[in-house]
């Protein structure tokens, strides 16, 4: 099939890449000249588990191009997937359309043949109609069909969840357009369900997943703290909870709250359309608010390990929104480091993958390191911040050495806290028995 993905950023170039693999040929196309050139000269611009490789397999094989050109790539599509991105208003934090209306009425002169338009970025309900109308209105007498097809690849892991989806939704209401989805997921009949719903139903599922796992991870967060003045332990209670199938094992690990570009963005944009509609979503704007009020919280308890001393230093691991990947947008580790920047408290930072991401925000507001070890040299507290793996096999007698005090806030669950207080640290963790 002749694919053009619209937009390559974190949805897009890894389902681009991902389509060609199955053997389409796609067009990945960026308004982005500067992205497009770095592309096309073989850089891939992204972190993502796996993508390199299978990037340089299918440009070498020339399966996936890439172009700025509308009226290059799509009027020999079958497919038209779109995957811009629809960022937040900053005040009513609704979804903002605006490139995906440009990218509708753009598209929408170049149409030849029958065309799917498939939305794959997070988009308000009922945008699939206004998609619709925008193309109609656009080029009357082009034979096309607009799908919601919602995306639910993890940053990190987008490109095993590519090839191991858990489901597949498709929010189409033609026989034509359903056609065409059948035939792109072939190679997914047998792996996974594969659900036809209506556009607004495919477009509320997306919504109400993300919100729903935000809900939980806020909840298991909250049953951390409250592990922590009872006794019991988090991780005790999450498998214990996790064994009812009702309720499930995955996403009950507590953290310094939930970040990354998808969740608050999506609850923001749930909360918002719930108002609009005036309807109760009390569930989701209180998931929201405890979610702020713990990354202050996280903040807060590192701030008090380094009371007693003036101008203390603070040894940060991680940035990204969490390990795997180096995007930094909405991450709670930015958002506790600019709170303790406001209590005039030195940062040294390491992060494997996100320090140009991170330098790009905070610029030369705290000091970057080339390790873990040197980050944490001559600092008064270690705070762990983000899920890297490689945070796991650091050696805690050596931690103790280069800090000035032995204490540490480690919000990932990263350190073995017995051996740890055995070794004489002052250990804030969460949830756990101490
Ligand atoms: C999320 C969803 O998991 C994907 O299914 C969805 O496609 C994507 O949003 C999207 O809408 O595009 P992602 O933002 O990549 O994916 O990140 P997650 O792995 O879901 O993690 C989100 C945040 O929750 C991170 O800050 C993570 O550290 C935190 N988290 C996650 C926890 O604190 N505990 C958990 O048990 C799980």
């Amino acid at each position: 099939m002749k694919i053009t993905v619209i937009g390559t950023g974190y949805v897009g170039l890894p389902t681009g890449v991902g389509l060609a693999e199955l053997g389409n040929d796609v067009i990945c196309l960026d308004i982005d000249e500067k992205k497009i050139n770095q592309l096309k000269s073989g850089k891939v611009t992204i972190f993502e588990e796996g993508l390199e490789d299978l990037f340089q397999k299918n440009t070498a094989n020339g399966k996936v191009t890439f172009s700025t050109s509308f009226a290059e790539s799509i009027p020999e599509s079958d497919l038209v997937i779109l995957a811009v991105g629809t960022p937040p208003n900053p005040i009513t934090k609704e979804a903002d359309m605006k490139y995906i209306k440009a990218a509708a009425e753009e598209l929408a002169h170049h149409l030849s043949g029958y065309t799917v338009i498939a939305i794959k970025s997070t988009v308000p309900v009922n945008t699939g109609n206004a998609v619709e109308d925008i193309i109609r209105r656009t080029n009357p007498s082009a034979d096309f069909d607009v799908i919601s097809l919602p995306e639910f690849l993890r940053e990190g892991f987008a490109i095993h969840d590519f090839f191991n989806p858990d489901r597949i939704i498709v929010g189409a209401n033609s026989e034509r357009a359903k056609d065409v989805i059948r035939t792109l997921y072939e190679p997914f009949k047998d792996k996974c369900t594969i659900l036809y719903v209506s556009r607004q139903s495919s477009e509320t599922i997306k919504y109400a997943s993300n919100a729903f796992l935000a809900m939980k991870i806020q909840y298991i967060n909250e049953m951390a703290d409250f592990c922590e003045t009872s006794g019991a332990d988090i991780y005790e209670v999450a498998k214990g909870m996790g064994l009812d199938s009702r309720i499930g094992a995955k996403f009950l690990v507590p953290g310094p709250g939930y970040g990354g570009f998808c969740f608050p963005k999506d609850t923001n944009a749930m909360a918002y359309m719930g108002k609009f509609n005036g309807v109760d979503l009390s569930l989701i704007e209180t998931t929201i608010k405890s979610n702020e009020r713990r990354k202050i919280n996280m903040a807060k308890r590192i701030l008090d390990m380094v009371s007693d001393k003036k101008n203390p230093t603070i040894a940060v691991l991680g940035s990204a929104f969490k390990g795997g990947t180096d995007d930094c947008r909405e991450s709670p580790a930015l958002q506790i480091i600019e709170i303790m920047l406001a209590h005039d408290v030195n940062i040294r930072l390491y992060d494997p993958q996100a320090m140009p991401n991170t330098k790009a925000i905070l610029g030369n507001m705290i000091t970057y390191c080339n390790s873990a070890y040197e980050a944490i040299g001559g600092a008064d507290a270690l705070a762990v911040l983000t899920d890297w793996a490689e945070f796991k096999e650091l050696d805690l007698e050596k931690i103790k050495m280069l800090l000035t005090k032995p204490q540490i806030a480690d919000y990932r669950n990263t350190f073995d806290c017995k051996k740890a207080k055995e070794l004489g640290f002052e250990i804030k963790s969460l949830g756990r028995k101490l």
